[in-house]
């Protein structure tokens, strides 16, 4: 019998029993395959992607389509997870109409069970519109890389009391809107307990310290594979990348050394057949 995914009710759950939810990153079959069957509880398609994976500067040029293309692979590699798809930027700020099509079309092409967009009360619309249509949405507060320019760049945010209080108050508008999660990136633990404790829907946290509901990390920071610059509230559980390179080095010098392909890797044919082409 195949295993069920995880729902919205078995996260809320979790949060009411106060077991920590897991959350990582995939962009692909097998990551997806491995990930699940870790036992995570969520994977997140993040627009990290257009990082980590395709090799650009930022979150701003991924496209729906590349989402899209790599959500499917995830929702295939997975089986009890369950899968959350970031909407890229300028999929979901225009018009709420624009943000329930879009919404639509990444839920019914790849599977995947729900969708996160990033900011407060300026979204509002778009996060009641897309869950009046019943797609699960997670919001996203704090730091959002999508509006890092306006923030001023890749910094903790809700510092001091205005910026505090309207997070709170952007949680609180999430959660009304139809939100059934909460990622924070990148705040004081202070602030995320305090949020954390008035929420009812669960509270992930990346930099916003052990108070949430639960963690999420980009999964080439855990696994150590990503060159680029590490946020201090990355912890790297794995040099995934050294090992890597170790096999892709012995294959090298295998195939240089004429070790490799062995006898056991190789095909051969009737010498009567042999005889008959080479004569
Ligand atoms: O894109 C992403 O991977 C994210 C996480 C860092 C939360 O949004």
């Amino acid at each position: 019998m195949s295993a069920t995914r995880l729902a919205t009710l078995d996260l809320r759950e979790m949060k009411r029993k106060k077991e920590k939810i897991t959350m990582i990153t995939a962009y692909d079959y097998p990551t997806a395959e491995l990930v699940d069957e870790a036992g995570v509880e969520t994977i997140l398609v993040g627009d990290s992607l257009g990082m980590v994976v395709l090799g650009y500067a930022d979150t701003l040029s991924v496209t729906l389509d590349e989402m899209i293309h790599h959500g499917k692979a995830v929702v295939r590699g997975s089986k009890r997870a369950f899968v959350i798809m970031d909407m890229p930027f300028l999929t979901y700020q225009v018009n709420s109409e624009e943000a329930l099509r879009n919404a639509g079309r990444v839920i019914q092409q790849t599977g995947a069970q729900g969708v996160k967009l990033e900011g407060g009360i300026e979204i509002a619309e778009a996060v009641r519109k897309i869950t009046q249509a019943g797609i699960p949405l997670v919001g996203h507060l704090g730091l959002t890389p999508q509006s890092a320019g306006q923030l001023g760049g890749f910094k903790v945010q809700g510092r001091d009391v205005q910026a505090a209080r309207k997070m709170i108050e952007d949680a609180l508008v999430l959660e009304e809107a139809g939100a059934f999660m909460l990622v924070l990136e990148c705040v004081p633990w202070q602030l995320a307990q305090v949020i954390t404790q008035k929420l009812s829907i669960p509270v992930i946290g990346i930099g916003a310290g052990k108070y949430c509901d639960g963690q999420v990390l980009v999964y080439h920071d855990v696994m150590g594979l990503y060159t680029g610059k590490r946020p201090k509230f990355v912890q790297q559980f794995a040099d995934a990348r050294r090992e890597m390179l170790r096999g892709v080095n012995s294959y090298l010098e295998a195939v240089r050394k004429v070790a490799f392909p062995g006898e056991e890797h190789t095909f051969t044919m009737p010498a009567e057949v042999l005889a008959q082409i080479t004569s």
